[in-house]
């Protein structure tokens, strides 16, 4: 049996999102005009079970980052729920918000943006346990992690500037792993990596899945990218939830327009790069 679906099947969700709608007001096209409503979310269920690798795909636009917020609390739905262990995040009380942050890490797209280049790499592994308050042997913790994520001790002392965009990305993950999260939220992970440097990260990700048993929820907008990772796939499109399938299915008899066009893209790259072969 594959890491990714060793899971019980019948576990019950670790984090879910519920009927999840979220509405945005635009800017006035004209003084006096009313303001344009933009429905982000529309109407969202999604759950992630204990040890689950779940994907999340859909093209630019379609409204995956902004349910990333809604997973990770930074942002409170405008309808609907989120749940943490079968207790609702914004309602559940101090003590289970505070289990819910801490549980629950994400890695965003791009590591320069997200990591502050005046701050050693060290301080910034340990910012998380700072401000979720977390007590003790913080110095073992972070060798700990390092290991995990395959860098060395000598990366504490530098600075972001130093590192490789995949190393960099290597440094977002063992700071999202330091407070010793159940859950991990890679948002486009790799989207902004080298080609030839992308596989690392994602084998890296399968590794802690498989090794700490992780939930994780794996964003991007290439459908190859999550089926390598994943063994359930969410398809987005226009804030609304309109496929869920294992990836390979999805490949083979993809069902909704949007999952059409996903397929078609990733057939229509690895023509272009037969092409280029050929050539
Ligand atoms: N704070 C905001 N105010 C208004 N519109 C927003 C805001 N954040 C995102 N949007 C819009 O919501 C839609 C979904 O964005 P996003 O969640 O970033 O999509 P994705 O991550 O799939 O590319 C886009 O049309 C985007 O322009
Ligand atoms: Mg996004």
């Amino acid at each position: 049996m594959s890491a990714v679906t060793s899971f019980p099947a019948d576990a019950r969700p670790l984090l879910e999102v519920r009927q999840l709608s979220q509405v945005y007001n635009l800017n006035r096209q004209k003084l006096f005009a009313p303001r344009p409503k933009l429905k982000v979310l529309d109407s969202i269920d999604f759950s992630v079970r204990p040890g689950e690798a779940v994907g999340l795909v859909g093209e630019s636009g379609s409204g995956k980052t902004t349910l990333t917020r809604m997973l990770t609390g930074v942002e409170r739905p405008g309808d609907g729920q989120v749940l943490y262990d079968g207790v609702d995040v914004w309602t559940g009380g101090e003590a289970h918000r505070k289990l819910f942050r801490r549980s629950v890490q994400v890695v965003l797209q791009n590591p320069r943006s997200s990591l502050d280049p005046r701050m050693r790499v060290g301080t910034s592994l340990l910012e998380p346990l700072r401000s979720l308050k977390i007590e003790g042997d913080h110095g073992t913790r972070v060798l700990e992690v390092l290991d995990q994520v395959g860098l060395d001790k000598n990366a504490l002392e530098r600075f972001p500037h130093e590192f490789s965009g995949g190393q960099l990305q290597r440094i977002a993950i063992a700071r999202a792993l330091m407070p010793g999260p159940k859950v991990l939220i890679a948002d486009e992970p790799v989207s902004a990596l080298d080609v030839s440097i992308q596989a690392q990260v994602l084998n890296l990700l399968k590794d802690l899945v498989r090794d700490l048993g992780l939930s994780l929820v794996f964003i991007a907008h290439d459908l190859s990218v999550v089926a390598y990772t994943t063994s359930k796939v969410y398809v987005m499109s226009s804030g609304k939830i309109v496929e869920v399938g294992k990836p390979l299915d999805l490949f083979r008899t993809p069902q909704a327009e949007a999952t059409q066009a996903l397929v078609g893209a990733v057939l229509s790259v690895e023509a272009g790069l037969a092409g280029n072969a050929l050539a």
